[in-house]
């Protein structure tokens, strides 16, 4: 406790307190300076601060302060907090940008709590965010969260029926943010929480990698969910066509948040043999992409268009529109709702230094922005909507929606194009005799009724072959 009070004393030294309102809201924002591979690099999300500024004018002048955490190229969890606390220090924020890389994230949020700091992020996905701890009380994630993703995969398996198992692959590399393992784990959480036996393993890219892959899969699940670059996908599918998993009773849902197998609408498509080309092409009939939804309201693609422009002019980066942008957007629209929650924190009679009263005024709350309909839930995390993608077109192998997901509603709106079932019906978790040997029914003695069949078989095949052999005789 010997910081807050000694910032105080600071603070009384150098005026007293300021009447609200009479100087500018200071935003001070922490992301990585440079690396694009990141959606909340400051490239892609500093046009959406700008364009959120400018949307706020005179209402609320803003002075803005940007510090980077990025070190060589990739988050630092060691440069985060430190720069957290310089900006805490000489320009005592009144609401804090940031870390969209979770470990970073996690030490920023520790502070910003400990000094009832609004932290606003659109990244962060972890489940271990969501339920908001003391250590996190002041996070709040108005962009996708991994959670979601879990509620929106029970439903879907509440849809097909699917309630005893699931197997999960993903790819860990403890050098970098760990975004498959971050991702995946919401899907764990919310599947095992939903009482499915839920296997997982981690996908190693070296030779022999498919093989216990596949192995992995066959003793663990029918319904497969699968995190990692598309080149893991494609190295566990032809392995699984090889090895006959693709005939109907596996299901393969590929978590691509981002969609970036689908930029070219053929995830299957890539520079191998003409062979390989054609299994994974039949291979994919049995693979479902999840995707964050883009916002279908013509806002979006309007800010989307002003996001890249501005991207060129002030950061001299060219953007492709994808669905890395709605990221921006969703800082861009947690930036406007701060400013409303705010602004009646301030008719009633409370201040911008009320942190913990802003917080928990955005609990629960809807807000129409620019990505769509915001709502917030009541540990202020956004709820979060989904595409489900299949082969809709066997022909040309396109990709196309089979479902949408509200994640307001927890609904799935199906649009009516069948997904290409192999058997023509979704498969089942736990098929007879798969993974329950102990069932009694599933006896795999010489005189199960399979046995018995077949010696019968036998017997009858003796008994003509002998009278064929009499009648020739
Ligand atoms: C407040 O912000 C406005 C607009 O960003 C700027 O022109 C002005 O100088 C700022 N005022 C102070 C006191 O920093
Ligand atoms: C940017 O980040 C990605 C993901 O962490 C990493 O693979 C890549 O090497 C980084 N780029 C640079 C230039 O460091
Ligand atoms: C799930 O089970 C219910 C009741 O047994 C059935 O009506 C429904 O068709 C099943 N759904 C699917 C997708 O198989
Ligand atoms: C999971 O199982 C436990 C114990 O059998 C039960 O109390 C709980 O309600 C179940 N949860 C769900 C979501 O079905
Ligand atoms: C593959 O599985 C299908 C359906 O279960 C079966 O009919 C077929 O014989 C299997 N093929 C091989 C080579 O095991
Ligand atoms: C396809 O290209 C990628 C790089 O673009 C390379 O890493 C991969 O090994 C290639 N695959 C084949 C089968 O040639």
């Amino acid at each position: 406790m010997a910081l807050p009070s000694l910032l105080l004393v600071v603070a009384a030294l150098a005026g007293g307190v300021r009447p609200p309102l009479a100087r500018n809201l200071t935003l001070a924002v922490v992301l990585p300076e440079h690396n694009l591979s990141y959606a909340w690099a400051w490239p892609r999300v500093g046009p959406a601060v700008a364009l959120a500024v400018e949307a706020l004018g005179r209402a609320l002048p803003v002075d803005l302060r940007f510090v980077s955490s990025e070190l060589d190229g990739a988050c630092s969890e060691y440069l985060a907090p430190l720069r957290a606390v310089d900006l805490k220090l000489y320009h005592d924020p009144d609401l804090l940008l940031g870390p969209g890389c979770v470990y970073p994230a996690a030490s920023v949020a520790r502070f910003a709590s400990h000094w009832r700091l609004p932290l606003l992020t659109a990244g962060a996905v972890a489940s271990g965010f969501a339920a908001k701890s003391e250590h996190y009380r002041t996070l709040v994630r108005t962009g996708p969260s991994a959670p979601k993703l879990g509620e929106f995969v029970v439903t879907l398996h509440g849809h097909f029926n699917w309630t005893t198992r699931a197997a999960l692959l993903y790819l860990d590399a403890r050098t970098d943010d760990r975004p498959h393992y971050f991702t995946v784990e919401g899907v764990f959480e919310a599947l095992q929480g939903n009482n499915l036996s839920v296997q997982h393993h981690v996908y190693a890219r070296e030779p022999g990698g498919p093989e216990q892959a596949t192995h992995f899969i066959r003793s663990n699940g029918r319904i497969v969910y699968i995190c990692g670059p598309l080149e893991m996908l494609h190295e566990i599918l032809l392995q699984a066509q090889r090895e006959n998993l693709t005939n109907g009773d596996y299901v393969f849902f590929y978590l691509d948040v981002f969609g970036e197998s689908l930029r070219a609408g053929r995830p299957w498509q890539d520079n191998r043999t003409w062979e390989q080309a054609q299994a994974l092409r039949e291979a994919f009939q049995m693979v479902l992409v999840i995707t964050y939804r883009e916002p279908p309201n013509p806002e979006y693609q309007e800010f989307q268009n002003r996001l890249l422009i501005r991207a060129r002019e002030d950061f001299g980066v060219e953007l492709a529109p994808s669905l890395m942008n709605l990221i921006a957007g969703c800082f861009y629209d947690g930036i406007l709702l701060y400013a409303e929650v705010l602004k009646e924190t301030i008719q009633e009679g409370g201040t911008r230094e009320d942190g913990l009263r802003i917080v928990e005024k955005m609990q629960g709350r809807r807000y129409h922005g620019v990505t769509g309909l915001v709502v917030m839930d009541k540990n202020n995390d956004r709820e979060t909507d989904f595409v489900l993608w299949a082969m809709g077109d066997l022909d040309s192998g396109d990709f196309q929606p089979a479902a949408h997901y509200s994640g307001a509603e927890k609904q799935i709106w199906w649009t009516g194009r069948p997904i290409p079932w192999v058997k023509g019906a979704p498969p089942l978790d736990n098929p007879p005799c798969a993974f329950d040997l102990d069932d009694p029914s599933c006896d795999k003695t010489p005189f199960s009724t399979l046995a018995i069949v077949a010696l019968g078989t036998g017997i009858t095949f003796i008994i003509f072959g002998v009278s064929s052999f009499l009648i020739f005789r």
